[in-house]
């Protein structure tokens, strides 16, 4: 923080405006909310991602020069419970830590809250441990994109919430850099996601579940390619502002794969930052020697791939314009035959449920938006689609129960009222 926007936030502090403003390239005003609860010490809530069956990592935000600690156990009302030691928040990632929690049980429901050093702790809140990959228990978990600041308050949020996930996927676009004020300084990007994390059904909903998120294009530009100059920093805001367990020898790497239990293997892609249109790759060798590898490697029963952008749908943007390197993975899952593969998605702004042409082994989830425009122009879309709906923002949940035989998969798209707009179930073959 430079010293003339901290002294136009004193003033604006001492005045009583809640809410400054930047004003951003495209003259439109970009919030700047930037209050610190004076009790705590914190700003926003935590949030809690990338959970495994051991571990979490917690993002949290904190005054400027404090540190944070992250208290954590078993009890809800925290009376046994563990602390982490306290982590300096970054002024270069916005007053921003990430603290990793270790040594946790798997399955198992944990509470916990930030605390700022010399300050009251914050709110309990909780999240669930993965099971670990022989354990047969059921999970259950929520999924969809598009979180479009102007759309707030995000009331899908609480319909999530009430469906009671073990945890939650944003496919994508969790800001629009590029809508309603136009993000093109670090700062600006920081003051997308603080505005949409200000947000009180996604608290709501942050303080019950754990998050996976994958990046798409709004969080830079629309339909951007990695030569734009603001990549770098969109990414970087990306990686500031949610809860990413960060790999040391990799640090800007997003794509990875988490385990829940003896039926669920997720795959987290980046279809962003490798891209390479001279070689026809969207997920980059190594990116995508990975998947296949680790798909082929997988025991679960159901292996769900996140994609951000969807396998057709149209556009160069998607995985229609990178047409080799979607048919190698589906020659691949058809080769080694690997059982249970579901890709999801989000970017097109509407549901459907489809079977991959000349792949029926293979589904295709498309869901989306939370809160962003629908997509009026997809009705001819519909077409060899068994579901189809472009008329209400939508979420898709998955529940998979290993103990039943034959395994299936229930899938559930549902509107923002909890309603079930579509419900089938999925077998691995
Ligand atoms: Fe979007």
């Amino acid at each position: 923080m430079d010293l003339s926007r901290r002294a136009f936030l004193k003033i604006a502090a001492q005045t009583g405006l809640a809410t400054p403003f930047l004003l951003g390239p495209s003259g439109c005003a970009i919030s700047i909310t930037d209050r610190f609860d004076s009790n705590t010490g914190l700003s926003l809530n935590p949030v809690v991602g990338d959970t495994t069956a051991d571990g979490a990592i917690v993002w949290a935000r904190a005054e400027p020069e404090s540190s944070v600690a992250i208290e954590y156990g078993k009890d809800p009302a925290l009376s046994v419970s563990m602390l982490t030691p306290p982590v300096p928040v970054a002024a270069a990632s916005d007053s921003t830590a990430k603290i990793a929690l270790s040594g946790l049980q798997p399955s198992t429901l944990y509470y916990y809250r930030a605390v700022v050093t010399a300050k009251k702790p914050g709110p309990i809140a909780r999240f669930k441990t993965a099971p670990s990959p022989d354990d047969p228990t059921l999970v259950k978990f929520c999924f969809s994109g598009d979180t479009r600041e102007s759309y707030k308050p995000f009331t899908i949020m609480d319909a999530i919430r009430a469906a009671e996930p073990d945890f939650f996927v944003h496919l994508g676009d969790t800001i629009y850099a590029d809508r309603g004020g136009t993000a093109s300084k670090l700062q600006e990007f920081w003051a997308k996601y603080r505005a949409n994390r200000d947000d009180a059904p996604s608290r709501r909903l942050f303080s019950q579940t754990s998050l996976y998120l994958i990046w798409d294009d709004h969080e830079v530009r629309d339909n951007y390619d990695q030569e734009n100059p603001l990549a770098a920093i969109g990414q970087k805001a990306f990686l500031d502002y949610w809860p990413l367990r960060r790999d040391p020898t990799e640090p800007n790497r997003i794509y990875h794969s988490v385990r829940w239990g003896r039926g669920l293997e997720l795959f987290l892609l980046d279809n962003r930052q490798y891209r390479d249109r001279a070689h026809g790759s969207m997920l980059g060798a190594t990116q995508k020697e990975w998947l296949l590898e680790k798909l082929t490697a997988s025991t679960a029963t159901f292996k769900v791939v996140a994609s951000s952008v969807p396998l057709h749908g149209g556009g160069a943007d998607r995985w229609d314009g990178f047409p080799e390197e979607r048919r190698e993975v589906f020659q691949w899952i058809r080769r080694k035959a690997i059982d249970g593969v579901v890709f999801i998605s989000a970017d097109l702004h509407f549901a459907s449920v489809a079977e991959i042409v000349r792949h029926p082994q293979v589904k295709e989830i498309v869901i989306g938006p939370m809160a962003a425009p629908l997509n009026s122009l997809g009705v001819g879309y519909s077409r060899n689609m068994e579901f189809f709906n472009n008329k209400t923002f939508n979420f898709g949940m998955m529940t998979f129960d290993p103990k039943i035989s034959p395994p299936r998969m229930q899938l559930e798209i549902r509107d923002e009222t909890n309603g079930i707009l579509y419900k089938t179930e999925i077998a691995p073959s």
